[in-house]
């Protein structure tokens, strides 16, 4: 009567399981951190339930746990203590994020990716991605400069992959520049190529103790379009990303897919803190279930494309994966 019957393939748990067309693995993973300067305990982050700013030594047991888990990379953020116009802290070698990126290389750099956000906002005073001219703007060209030192010092400090997530123009090729000519030609770059000014970064913004005040709509890109991530994601490639990221995640499932269509090279993507600050609060609530819909979003990002995907949940669900 009826040739096909979709249910069949639905009827039992190992049935479904044998026709899964998308699986997620713990090796897919990055879980993003942050180690703040100075703690001697990690702090809570409230609108990140389950998620801290980590102490030097809480840091390096995370990491611990995420290789156990099997989780495929670590991406480092730092929250220092001096902010000034020019971020030079994220420059400077014993800056925090210089610091931490050394000591978890020294713990778990044979085990797994150790990466770094390569931008100024977390030690900026102003809390913008870059400095700014004299006119208050943020100055793309004078920040691209910075941003090669400060890749350039994270390379020094062995760092694996800088990430480049600040969205001012050219900034790709400035870093591989400077990297190959200082003899970095192995430190690889994860491009935040499509990276959308977006709501959903507020809960970041308590975990880095960001200075911001108002937005970052004149470097991010505006959530009303789409084929400016093909350009953006085109352009980044051509100087010399070797993977690209896709960012929000959730609200941005469609330009993952348009990205992961057209890119030659892996494609990541960040399920970033809002979205996982939604997930939480609605489970706390009990409105949802908090495992299965973890597991459903990070399905999804994967549906969508992302070869890895930056998660807070990277341990967690690594070891539900297992
Ligand atoms: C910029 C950066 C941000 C995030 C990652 N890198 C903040 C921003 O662009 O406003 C957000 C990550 C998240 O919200 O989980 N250094």
């Amino acid at each position: 009567m009826f040739p096909h019957r979709p249910r069949r393939l639905r009827q039992s748990a190992p049935m479904r399981n044998l026709v899964a067309q998308n699986r997620l693995a713990p090796a897919d993973l990055i879980l993003p951190v942050f180690v703040k300067e100075g703690a001697a305990l990690p702090i809570d982050i409230s609108s990140m339930p389950g998620v801290q700013q980590h102490s030097m030594d809480s840091l390096k047991a995370a990491a611990h746990d995420a290789v156990a888990a099997g989780v495929g990379g670590i991406m480092l953020f730092g929250v220092p203590e001096t902010l000034d116009a020019q971020g030079s802290a994220g420059v400077d070698p014993n800056g925090i994020l210089n610091v931490a990126i050394r000591e978890v290389v020294a713990e778990v750099g044979n085990d797994m990716v150790v990466m770094a956000d390569t931008c100024l906002d977390e030690f900026t005073d102003h809390g913008h991605c870059g400095v700014l001219d004299d006119a208050g703007n943020v100055d793309n060209d004078a920040t691209n400069e910075i941003y090669a030192n400060m890749a350039l010092a994270q390379a020094e400090a062995g760092v694996h992959v800088v990430s480049p997530s600040g969205m001012m123009d050219g900034q790709v090729g400035v870093i591989r520049d400077a990297l190959d000519d200082a003899g970095y030609t192995n430190t690889t770059i994860l491009a935040y190529s499509a990276k959308y000014a977006s709501a959903f970064y507020g809960p970041f913004r308590e975990a880095v103790d960001s200075a911001l005040t108002g937005d970052r709509k004149t470097y991010q890109m505006d959530s009303a379009n789409r084929t400016e991530a093909i350009l953006e994601t085109e352009l980044d490639i051509q100087e010399g990303a070797d993977m690209v990221m896709v960012k929000p995640a959730m609200s941005y499932l469609d330009i993952l897919r348009d990205v992961a269509n057209m890119s030659p090279v892996p494609v990541a993507a960040y399920q970033i803190s809002g979205e996982y600050a939604m997930i939480e609060a609605a489970a706390a609530n009990g409105w949802i279930e908090r495992v299965p819909a973890m597991l459903e979003s990070l399905t999804a990002i994967r549906r969508a494309g992302a070869q890895n995907i930056l998660t807070y949940y990277a341990t967690e669900a690594a070891r539900l994966l297992a």
